[in-house]
């Protein structure tokens, strides 16, 4: 079986669902649920034993000794993470206690466990640090993408503690020989994505008839690639990543956030036109910019390309329409985010939270 922390979140919540779909082998998922831990994301795999879901910390060193030691994982996939930029902004404290010290906490609790395994199990155990392209820091608009080599120059709160997890990552295989292998990726969309970050934003808001609100001029560029396309990249460097290698991931999509809103109208307009026959791009509204807000992010994913053969299977034509169909087809799960009932689903389902 494998650990998965964080599973409960928006692009660990796909992986397990995605994993468990593809492969019979069990996931033990370690998730504290936080305000973005959302077991609702994960209520088709209730009574299916090969999901053993645990509400806890990563850097509750005893709970994951204990984890370790009774499921003897032969992999972990760290995903948990405080994830949202402007949060950090606000408050850096819990960024820094769950992506660096929470990072740090796992790391040495997995030494513990990989140094006392036998063979075979110690040389194939492996552990996989999801993390982001965002510690890369902030392109010019003609420079070349991102490739594994560029230096880190993170400029968030968010992405300065990310760094430092990598950072972290890389230091325990170089001096403890820990068996890891990084992913840098790029922004992602689709399913299960909190409606705090821009897309999942402005479809809800749209269809709310809220202001959709972009920040500063909304020419910043991301680099979009599809959850599932994600995660079948974690599968793959997973499976057959070179240790202690780090891999980018991206969907050679650069889109300024502007014409990612209007595009989303756009699906709106067709799919879920407004009762007035207005369109939905009536109601973007240029709000004040995010402070140090980097200009554009942009992945070249080659590296992974040719060493593993990994490519994405979606465009963004395709995954932003199929990712603006879910959220028209889930309006549950966006009400109960939204007012904050997922956390009652959760007690009314299962008892006590998280004994899924
Ligand atoms: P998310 O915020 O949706 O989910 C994070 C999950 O981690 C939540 O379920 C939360 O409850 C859990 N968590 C938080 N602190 C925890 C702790 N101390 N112990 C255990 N669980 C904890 O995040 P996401 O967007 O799914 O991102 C997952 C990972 O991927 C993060 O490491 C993020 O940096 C990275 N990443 C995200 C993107 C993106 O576009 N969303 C892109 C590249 C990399
Ligand atoms: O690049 C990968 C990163 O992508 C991940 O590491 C982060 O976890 C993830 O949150 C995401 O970070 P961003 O800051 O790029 O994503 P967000 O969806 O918050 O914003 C995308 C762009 O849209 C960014 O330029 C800010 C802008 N924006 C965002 C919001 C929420 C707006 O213009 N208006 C908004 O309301």
């Amino acid at each position: 079986m494998i650990l998965v922390t964080g599973g409960a979140g928006f692009i660990g919540a796909n992986f397990v669902l995605d994993w468990l779909a593809l492969n019979g082998e069990p996931v033990v998922n370690l998730d504290k649920l936080t305000y973005a831990g959302n077991l609702e994301s994960l209520a088709s795999l209730q009574g299916d034993a090969r999901h053993i879901f645990v509400q806890g910390d990563i850097g509750d060193s005893a709970l994951v000794a204990g984890l370790l030691a009774t499921h003897r994982p032969r992999a972990v996939v760290h995903f948990a993470a405080e994830s949202h930029v402007d949060r950090s902004i606000h408050g850096a404290e819990d960024f820094i206690q769950t992506n660096i010290v929470g990072t740090f906490r796992l790391l040495e609790a997995v030494r513990g466990h990989w140094g006392a395994l036998p063979e075979p199990e110690r040389t194939g155990f492996r552990f996989l640090h999801v993390s982001t392209d965002e510690v890369y820091g902030s392109l010019a608009p003609d420079a070349p993408a991102f490739t594994e080599t560029h230096g880190f120059e993170p400029n968030s709160p968010y992405s300065a503690s990310k760094a430092a997890s990598d950072h972290l990552v890389r230091a325990w295989h170089h001096t403890h020989g820990l068996p890891v292998v990084t992913t840098n990726c790029s922004n992602n969309y689709g399913p299960y994505h909190f409606p705090e970050k821009l897309i999942p934003l402005m479809i809800v808001n749209a269809l709310a008839g809220k202001p959709l609100p972009v920040y500063g001029d909304g020419m910043q560029v991301r680099d979009w690639l599809y959850v599932k396309d994600h995660c079948s990249a974690i599968r793959r460097v997973l499976q057959d990543g070179r240790l202690g290698e780090t891999y980018n991931v991206g969907g050679w999509n650069e889109q300024p956030n502007i014409e990612i809103v209007r595009i989303i109208c756009g699906l709106l307009d067709e799919l879920r036109p407004r009762a007035d026959g207005a369109s939905y791009a009536q109601q973007i509204t240029y709000v004040k910019d995010r402070p140090g807000h980097d200009r554009r992010y942009a992945i070249d994913a080659r590296k992974l390309e040719r060493e593993l053969g990994w490519k994405p299977a979606e465009t963004f034509a395709t995954g932003i329409r199929k990712t603006v169909q879910w959220y028209l087809d889930h309006p549950e799960w966006v009400e109960n985010v939204q007012s904050g009932n997922y956390r009652q689903w959760v007690q009314a389902q299962y008892g006590t939270p998280g004994a899924a």
